[in-house]
């Protein structure tokens, strides 16, 4: 091999070894074996070499060549396992970092009083029911004993859609389709769910707010069933301590009807700013369903008697967390919900 060919030979074998990189060992191939690389140069002084010599120089160009293409070949494999292995080394997830956190809103004190309650009556037995909140005013009112031009429909002030239509001013609605559905068979839901009535806003009225709905229909119940029933509900929301008691009152379509006082958790009823001196606070309105109402639903009234209460989602919620103006439950303001997760 002449001193051409030994000196072409050394410096390629050297530049494959020193090669560091796959791009790297692009660049030798270029040099040596592209088309205008210098092994292909050599094939090309073919040419000038004399005859009888033609043989052995071809063959030591074809030696060169297969010689630098099998260096660079293990070469190539060496390199590329080297930068797989770096690659996924560099790639590598650690499981064990936390993860990033982000903002979780905390509920609205609406919904969580709303579970609240209906996780208590769901202990007791009761199954969810659901309304409408477009309700036609024959299940707002006529089939609750409020006929129409009957005054008490004045009790609520309404939105009406339309002339049959309007957004439910309560949650009793939903009493008459449940009585519908049922017909002369027991009965024991609540209904949750919002309610809307013409008013001026101010700390303690909305035009819009939630009730649940509460309706048992059975055999032989009374007064003193729903008494137990309220007082378990007021003890569970409000602690073991709290009484309750029932005040005379009036509702079309509850007969007698109630007004339902808890007994104050400040003071623990011995008169205080919060209840006013009273020592008592009003939750809610209930009553005995009246026959006349048990009657239009198609139930018969010498064998079904029941009860019903609405519990007002807001008043609870601002009792239970000493929110002290029900228009902040609508007013959108995500500072309220910041206030709250502090609790
Ligand atoms: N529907 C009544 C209201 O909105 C509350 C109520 C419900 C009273 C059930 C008695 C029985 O004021």
């Amino acid at each position: 091999m002449n001193e051409q060919f030994r000196t072409i030979k050394n410096e390629a074998l050297q530049a494959i070894e020193t090669a560091t990189t796959v791009s790297a060992l692009q660049d030798v191939r270029n040099t040596y074996l592209s088309k205008k690389g210098i092994v292909v140069g050599l094939m090309a002084n073919l040419k000038t070499i004399p005859n009888e010599e033609k043989k052995v120089y071809g063959q030591q160009v074809n030696d060169l060549k297969a010689l630098i293409e099998e260096k660079l070949s293990t070469k190539l494999e060496v390199l590329s396992a080297a930068e797989l292995s770096a690659k996924l080394a560099a790639d590598v997830i650690d499981l064990t970092l936390p993860g990033r956190s982000f903002n979780v809103a905390p509920q609205h004190p609406f919904h969580l009083i709303k579970d609240e309650i209906s996780e208590i009556f769901l202990g007791m037995g009761y199954t969810i029911a659901e309304g409408h909140e477009v309700e036609e005013d024959y299940f707002n009112f006529t089939l609750l004993n409020m006929p129409e031009n009957h005054p008490a429909r004045d009790m609520q002030d309404s939105f009406y859609l339309n002339d049959k239509e309007l957004l439910r001013t309560h949650t009793s609605p939903v009493q008459a389709r449940v009585m519908q559905e049922n017909k002369n068979k027991p009965i024991k839901i609540i209904s949750p769910g919002k309610v809307y009535r013409r008013d001026d806003d101010d700390n303690t009225h909305s035009h819009q707010f939630g009730q649940v709905e509460g309706l048992v229909i059975g055999e032989d119940l009374s007064l003193g069933n729903l008494k137990a029933t309220l007082l378990l509900f007021t003890q569970k929301m409000f602690g073991a301590a709290r009484e309750i008691r029932f005040r005379g009152s009036y509702f079309p379509f509850t007969e007698p009807s109630v007004e339902v006082d808890v007994s104050c958790h400040e003071c623990n009823g011995q008169g205080c700013a919060t209840c006013k001196g009273t020592g008592w606070i009003e939750i809610l309105g209930a009553g005995m369903v009246n026959p006349r109402v048990l009657v239009a639903n198609g139930y018969d009234v010498e064998k079904f008697s029941g009860f019903a209460f609405g519990i007002g989602i807001e008043r609870v919620a601002m009792l239970r967390y000493g929110i002290d103006d029900i228009r902040r439950f609508y007013q959108n303001d995500v500072r309220f919900l910041d206030e709250f997760k502090k609790r």
